[in-house]
């Protein structure tokens, strides 16, 4: 069983939420600059809005993936609006042979003068509950 956390973050807010899912699932996160090195069972997959989509770096990042490196793709996000990354994600995994898992997560970040102080423990606490539940959805918990 392998697990690996990655995440794309411009102001730290995406990171909160992907340093609470490694935490919980016992990995440590890394940004996508970071290689996988071995084949991995699940891959929690973190980024944000930013004009409506996702930032080119974690757009390269997905295009480059492989089944020989992720079988499957749990995705997080944070944006001021609250909205998910994942028809993004899905949208770029298409034809490739890596599964999505679940329906994402995601939560508010603050931008500018909105949504101060977010993503919160709350916000961190849901996310770990949605990884604990793709975890046993893939029976990786022990
Ligand atoms: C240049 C820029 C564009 C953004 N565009 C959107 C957007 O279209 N929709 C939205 O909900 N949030 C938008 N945001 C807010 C970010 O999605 C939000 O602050 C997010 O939590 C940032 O995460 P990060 O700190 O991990 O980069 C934008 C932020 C920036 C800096």
């Amino acid at each position: 069983m392998k697990i690996a956390v990655r995440y794309y973050s411009k102001s730290g807010n995406t990171k909160k939420i992907a340093c609470a899912i490694a935490d919980a699932v016992g990995t440590t996160a890394n940004t996508t600059d970071e290689p996988i090195a071995e084949q991995v069972d699940v891959l929690f997959l973190g980024g944000a809005l930013y004009a409506g989509g996702i930032d080119v770096h974690l757009r390269d990042y997905i295009k480059k993936l492989t089944p020989a490196q992720v079988k499957s793709i749990a995705v997080f996000s944070t944006a001021a609006g609250g909205k998910s990354i994942q028809p993004h994600v899905a949208g770029l995994l298409n034809g490739t042979g890596i599964t999505i898992s679940g329906d994402g997560f995601s939560c508010k970040g603050k931008f500018l003068f909105i949504n101060l102080g977010r993503p919160n423990e709350q916000d961190c606490s849901d996310a770990v509950a949605y990884a604990k539940a793709i975890m046993e959805k893939l029976h990786l918990l022990e």
